[in-house]
């Protein structure tokens, strides 16, 4: 089965390949190096010993992806790429309603004129909005997003159903991912921001690694219980093998649109976050409490219980291994 993967160079997408390679897909990638690097495609062969095909194309230019399928037989696609800052998409509404929905609609159009109708999309718990329950499962539906980058997933999930109550010749699998860290056991392969990032895994990379003095942790005064923020952190690379799985389910299944939360079921605080990273490294990280950031809820986790009974897909990583193998990639990284 040879699966297009749009997006494929970036954090999320250049883990799946590595796993999409190690259980015999073919695979073919697409990404217009946006928010990723060139070389990410030889660390895959690497990892993998495997030789990938690359086109350095955006799909927001029709005629790029058309040629993609002219060129190639591809029986499905996993779309990763779009734009994930949640901040920037705050001041740059209009940049990522284009790039995520402009993206995908194209990618979708040609994939129905060209009759292939196998559809892996990434979507995220903040679709859920604020549902007053800490543990998120799938029957909860879409709430009130609050921010534009949250408003694409939502408003794609929504396409992604009216197209198949259209046709429901479409498999479409919508994974709904928890907070995704940690790194390839290699270090050839993890998540590296630019700039000053905003999520907390890279934050707290840049001060282990001194490019940043001091970790601000937004707010200790939670309802939780160390007061600090409680999150559903998963490893990548459990991340990843939750798309071999639903790739595995809709090739066994066939027809149908399915929704999975990819998350491992519990949540961990910020200061267990910081206090697992220095034990495991050895190093210590700065920092302060400060507010609240605005925005933020106090505590989120998966129910991932549908994803175990019906994909057999289960998180296997420790906090450990993920703060480990973040560090192991920055280390590399940095030289
Ligand atoms: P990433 O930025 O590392 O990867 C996205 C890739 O898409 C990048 O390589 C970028 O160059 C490419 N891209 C963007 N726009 C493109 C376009 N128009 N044409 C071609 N390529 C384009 O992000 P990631 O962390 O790997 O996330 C992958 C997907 O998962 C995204 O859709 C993201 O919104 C979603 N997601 C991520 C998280 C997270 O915390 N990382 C959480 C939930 C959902
Ligand atoms: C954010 C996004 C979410 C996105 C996810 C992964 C919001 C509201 N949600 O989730 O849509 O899918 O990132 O990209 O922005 N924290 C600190 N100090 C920091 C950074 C974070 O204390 O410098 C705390 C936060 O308050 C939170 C936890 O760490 O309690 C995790 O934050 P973060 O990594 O930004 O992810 P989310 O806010 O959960």
């Amino acid at each position: 089965m040879r699966i297009l993967v749009t997006g494929g160079l970036g954090f999320i997408g250049s883990h799946t390949l590595v796993e999409l390679l190690e259980n015999g897909y073919e695979v073919i990638v697409l990404d217009n190096l946006y928010n990723s690097e060139a070389k990410v495609k030889e660390k895959i062969e690497k990892i993998t010993g495997k030789n990938i095909k690359v086109y350095t194309e955006d799909l927001l230019n029709k005629e790029s992806i058309e040629k993609i399928f002219d060129e190639n037989k591809i029986d499905g696609v996993i779309h990763f790429a779009g734009y994930k800052a949640v901040g920037e998409s705050v001041k740059k509404p209009l940049m990522y309603y284009h790039n995520n929905l402009m993206s995908t609609i194209n990618l979708l159009e040609i994939m129905k004129d060209k009759n292939v109708k196998s559809f892996i999309f990434s979507s995220s718990a903040t679709i859920y909005g604020d549902p007053g329950t800490p543990k998120y499962v799938e029957e909860l539906g879409r709430g009130k997003t609050t921010n534009p980058y949250g408003t694409t997933k939502a408003m794609i999930e929504q396409i992604l159903e009216d197209l198949y109550i259209s046709d429901n010749e479409w498999s479409i699998s919508i994974l709904r991912y928890f907070n995704p860290i940690g790194a390839h056991s290699s270090g050839l392969i993890g998540e590296k921001p630019n700039g000053i990032p905003n999520n907390l895994m890279p934050y707290i990379l840049k001060v282990a690694s001194h490019e940043l003095e001091i970790l601000n942790v937004f707010g200790n005064d939670y309802d939780t219980p160390d007061g600090t923020g409680v999150r559903d952190y998963i490893h990548v690379v459990d991340l990843a093998k939750g798309h071999v799985s639903a790739l595995k389910k809709i090739e066994e299944l066939g027809k149908g649109l399915y929704v999975y939360n990819l998350g491992s079921g519990r949540g961990y605080s910020v200061l267990e976050l910081i206090n697992t990273f220095e034990r495991v490294n050895g190093i210590k990280v700065n920092y302060k409490i400060v507010e609240r950031r605005a925005g933020d809820l106090a505590e989120y986790y998966a129910d991932s219980s549908k994803a175990l009974k019906e994909l057999g897909w289960k998180t296997e990583k420790t906090l450990e291994d993920m703060c480990r193998d973040s560090w192991n990639f920055m280390k590399k990284e940095i030289g």
